[in-house]
């Protein structure tokens, strides 16, 4: 599996603080099945962001990968970043001052609030222009998602992907996300499912099989399988990855914690 969220860097924000930790997350992230870890530190402008420098990134990066091989872990971890909604998100990029995913064009964003960022269309026709792919932190998260996730429909429409994070789909943050989540994951709504890590078990973990396991009951193993590998993967190497129509939510389904 490929984990394309997660806060393994060591020092940078509020996951790992030392080698040792990013170590520690990465042998129970290889023992849960994952080969492949986008490591995606907070950027500026997240209360989350202690530190954030691309060529530090990379130079860490490299620095677990070597301390992983000499220990015979199977498992890579690659650059990347949670960029924080600002107005100067492309040309920050342009500029190399954030970074995407490893050598590819897709970000991964992340939008805090209660309702989607009235700015958000623009920002994403700016990043679009820009050649940018753009995959969107765990929208479970965002309460005006949760009344009404067909708000996600023209995003994703226009080509913007969704994370889920996994622990929301097995009931780890509260039975609200795990529903939304679900709701989300059978409306065809989710293409990634990523971890979000950030530490060890049983705070914030490096897992994503337990999830995989429940998507699969879900929305059956083909799916699960793509949620996990192949779009992750086709993300990673800059290819389009091949995306299922969106399904509308009925309006009794989408409000049901209000009754
Ligand atoms: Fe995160």
């Amino acid at each position: 599996m490929i984990d394309l969220h997660s806060h393994i860097l060591f020092d940078v924000d509020d996951g790992a603080t030392t080698l040792a930790d990013s170590l520690a997350m990465a042998r129970v992230a290889a023992h849960d099945g994952t080969h492949i870890i986008a490591a995606t530190p907070h950027s500026p402008g997240s209360s989350a962001c202690r530190r954030y420098d691309p060529a530090q990134i990379h130079e860490r990066v490299a620095q677990i990968n070597a301390a992983l091989a000499s220990e015979g872990v199977p498992i890579e971890v690659v650059s990347g970043s949670e960029i924080f909604f600002t107005s100067s998100i492309v040309e920050q990029l342009k500029r190399g001052q954030l970074l995407p995913y490893g050598q590819s064009r897709t970000i991964l964003l992340e939008l805090v609030g209660a309702t989607l960022p009235s700015a958000l269309d623009a920002m994403l026709f700016n990043l679009q222009l820009a050649g940018y792919r753009v995959l969107i932190a765990h929208p479970e998260r965002i309460a005006e998602v949760q009344q009404n996730p067909n708000r996600l429909i023209p995003l994703i429409e226009r080509g913007v992907l969704m994370q889920l994070t996994a622990e929301a789909l097995i009931g780890g943050h509260g039975e609200r996300l795990r529903t939304t989540a679900e709701t989300l994951l059978t409306h065809q709504l989710i293409h990634v499912l990523a971890s979000d890590a950030h530490g060890l078990p049983p705070r914030r973990p490096p897992l994503l099989r337990a999830a995989h396991t429940r998507a699969a009951e879900l929305v059956g193993q083909a799916a699960a399988n793509a949620l996990v590998e192949t779009t992750p993967a086709a993300l990673l190497a800059n290819q389009p990855p091949r995306i299922p129509a969106p399904r509308p939510v009925s309006a009794s389904r989408s409000h049901w914690w209000k009754r």
